[in-house]
């Protein structure tokens, strides 16, 4: 690791005046924000090659019991420059760089209070948080946030709506103006040309940041929304404490944002001394037959979870070089969720022998993932935690899928402080016991992956699942989705249903429609081979074949998942426009992957490979749409083509419409 820390300046003394000195740039110097002081109110802005492309707008926490937003005076100013790259885990990529110029100005109001705006730079972008110190009294309720982000002209965003309880929603391609809020990451192109992400990094110990139209506000202007306690307060907290950053990402065209590391470089480092036990895994599950409505979570007659069952998962995982298997209703509860949601994380079901079914698993090498759906009841899982966790641990389980599917007890939102308390509880407390965890209907992904690694992969975004019983994911989905959520962090999509129109469950006697309508009215709005590229654009460390085994079981294409390593080692986004389309290249050891997926627009793409190393050949796999295949009519037409090339060849890809191809390419010697 190399760091390079430097103080440049500690310049102005207390009450100086030295507003001249309240800027940061990014290190190259395009990028520049400039903090204001108007009639003791706080504001930044932000220019590029000094355009304004965030117009001065307000910074600030309010409070019922303290001054927070104003009277302020410049107390203190010092800059700072680090350049350092350092090292994860496991990710897009192992290797990250740090540099960034650091403006931390101090100001301080005739009530004491102690505000540190800290303010960062890099060359694709800006954050800053708050770090407050208010003398008084121990606790304070912050019941409103300030901070605008008033951009100088309008645009084209991709967003979902600001919702405190859910990001399972559809993505709107709006006018930035057109907006009345949104969810972060709220990305949108300016007419000016340049991409941006508004979102939020570190989110620890506060309500998630949601961002509201404010039409009395400068350019296109929008708001902090934070979600509330049950009360309306947004946030407890003590008298010196320090708010997640905001963030602005600012780059030049759309593949940048998705290459960007400055959520990650703004999360502090690992926590977790040993990291060995930590391992990104592929992974089936039984899962996808009770979305289908063959199946059930509990015994109705149709148990999914059964002894049997999962016997034949390990046995196709182990054959596949599989690592992973996750259960669904192995435990007992089921029957209560939606109604009190009184789970027992200790007791498996009747039917499905726990003990049998794990150390089957572990004597054919494949990991036993477990469940702990809450259906939201917070007390009741809180109180089996440790008890949970140790009965976990002791049977050598180190990673759980957790869900929160439900309302939350106590009329908390899902996204409030309480909420982000109890899952990073739960993040800390596997940690202890060498667990990781993939969270569904979690709070948004903000880089904390950096400091606790165990946490792998959440949901927080529309998953597989609503291809199951519902209109389905729209073509653009997965061409929005690299572009918003998943800048945040690694997503559990669950990709990789072959059975796209569900053919093969017509007429199963067991078929049941259970949350909108019956499977076999719903369908997967893509094509076999955007399925398969999907594995390799939506990253996650735990990446899911979610299709029923069945489904696979002598399938060509399965051949891919086989080749696939969800331990890459780098990763690059190389092409794509947001909503339309996207190329990524990983790298896991010396074998390359390649996944390009389009919307409801057939494309053509010549794709240089020149992020292969030089002097070398590769033998390509080519998983791609056939000639005929379209998503509407012939969405299961592909074809498995193999061919030499290196870093000088330009390979045509052929996607059709919500179409996809995919390729290993494994070293020729
Ligand atoms: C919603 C999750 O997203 C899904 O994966 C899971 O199967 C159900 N809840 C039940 O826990
Ligand atoms: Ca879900």
């Amino acid at each position: 690791m190399r760091i390079r820390i430097i103080t440049l300046m500690l310049a102005c003394g207390l009450f100086a005046s030295c507003t001249q000195n309240l800027t940061v740039s990014s290190p190259d110097g395009s990028i520049k924000l400039a903090l204001g002081i108007e009639a003791g109110r706080l504001n930044y802005s932000v220019t590029v090659d000094s355009a304004s492309v965030i117009l001065p707008s307000p910074l600030g926490l309010v409070s019922d019991r303290a001054v927070l937003d104003r009277d302020f005076k410049v107390a203190a100013i010092s800059h700072s420059t680090v350049s350092q790259t350092w090292t994860s885990p496991w990710g897009e990529n192992k290797e990250h760089l740090d540099i960034h110029n650091e403006l931390e100005a101090k100001f301080k109001n005739n009530d004491g209070v102690v505000l540190t705006v800290r303010a960062r730079a890099f060359a694709d972008g800006i954050g800053f948080r708050y770090e407050y110190e208010v003398p008084g009294p121990d606790s304070l309720r912050i019941t409103d946030e300030l901070t605008g982000f008033s951009l100088s002209c309008d645009g084209t965003s991709w967003s979902i709506p600001g919702n405190f309880n859910t990001y399972e929603l559809e993505y709107r391609t709006l006018p930035i103006s057109e907006v009345d809020n949104a969810n972060t990451p709220f990305t949108f192109k300016t007419e000016a040309g340049l991409y941006g992400s508004i979102h939020e990094a570190a989110l620890y110990d506060f309500p998630e940041m949601t961002v509201a139209r404010d039409t009395s506000g400068k350019g296109v202007s929008f708001r902090a929304a934070l979600a509330p306690w049950p009360d309306g307060i947004k946030a407890r907290v003590s008298k010196k404490f320090h708010t997640p950053w905001r963030v602005v990402l600012i780059t030049r065209d759309a593949p940048a944002l998705v290459n960007s590391d400055l959520i990650l470089n703004l999360n502090e480092p690992c926590a977790i001394e040993d990291v060995s036990w930590i391992k990104p895994q592929k992974y089936v599950g039984v899962w996808w037959g009770m979305h289908l409505g063959i199946e059930a979570w509990y015994d109705d007659g149709r148990h999914g979870a059964n002894t049997a069952n999962a016997i034949k998962y390990i046995d196709f995982a182990a054959k596949n070089g599989v690592e992973g298997v996750l259960f669904e209703g192995w435990n007992d509860g089921w029957a209560t969720w939606g109604s009190g949601s009184v789970f027992d994380f200790t007791l498996p079901a009747p039917d499905f022998d726990f003990e049998k079914v794990v150390s089957y698993a572990h004597s054919k090498g494949v990991n036993y993932i477990l469940h702990h759906e809450t259906g939201g009841n917070i007390p009741n899982y809180e109180n089996q935690l440790d008890s949970a966790l140790n009965w976990a641990a002791a049977h050598g389980i180190h990673a759980i899928k957790t869900g929160y599917a439900g309302r939350i007890t106590g009329g908390h939102q899902h996204h409030g402080q309480y909420m982000v308390r109890h899952y990073q509880k739960v993040i800390e407390e596997a940690a202890k016991r060498q667990i990781m965890i993939d969270a569904h209907e979690p709070i948004k992904a903000t880089g904390i992956r950096r400091t606790w690694p165990n946490f792998m992969c959440r949901e927080g975004a529309r998953g597989m699942e609503w291809n199951a019983w519902s209109a389905g994911n729209k073509p653009e989905h997965q061409t929005i989705l690299p572009y918003t959520r998943l800048l945040g962090g690694p997503m559990d999509y669950t990709p990789g249903i072959f059975d796209i129109m569900y053919r093969n469950i017509a007429g199963n006697p067991n078929l049941k429609a259970w949350n909108g309508p019956i499977a076999t009215k719903c369908r997967c709005n893509t094509t076999l081979a955007k399925q398969v590229a999907d594995w390799v654009v939506l990253y996650s460390p735990m990446q899911m074949a979610s299709d029923l085994i069945e489904n696979y079981e002598g399938h060509p294409a399965f051949q891919f998942f086989r080749d696939f390593n969800a331990d890459c080692d780098w990763s690059r986004a190389l092409a794509g426009e947001v909503g339309d389309y996207i190329v990524v290249a990983r790298r896991a050891g010396d074998v390359y992957f390649l996944g390009a997926v389009t919307d409801e627009v057939a494309r053509s793409i010549d794709q240089p490979l020149d992020f292969l190393p030089e002097g070398r050949t590769y033998v390509a796999t080519i998983y791609a749409d056939g000639p005929d295949a379209s998503w509407e009519t012939n969405p299961y037409s592909y074809e498995i083509t193999t061919r030499e090339v290196t870093s000088a060849t330009v390979l045509p890809l052929r996607l059709a419409t919500s179409g996809g191809t995919a390729i290993v390419f494994k070293p020729k010697d």
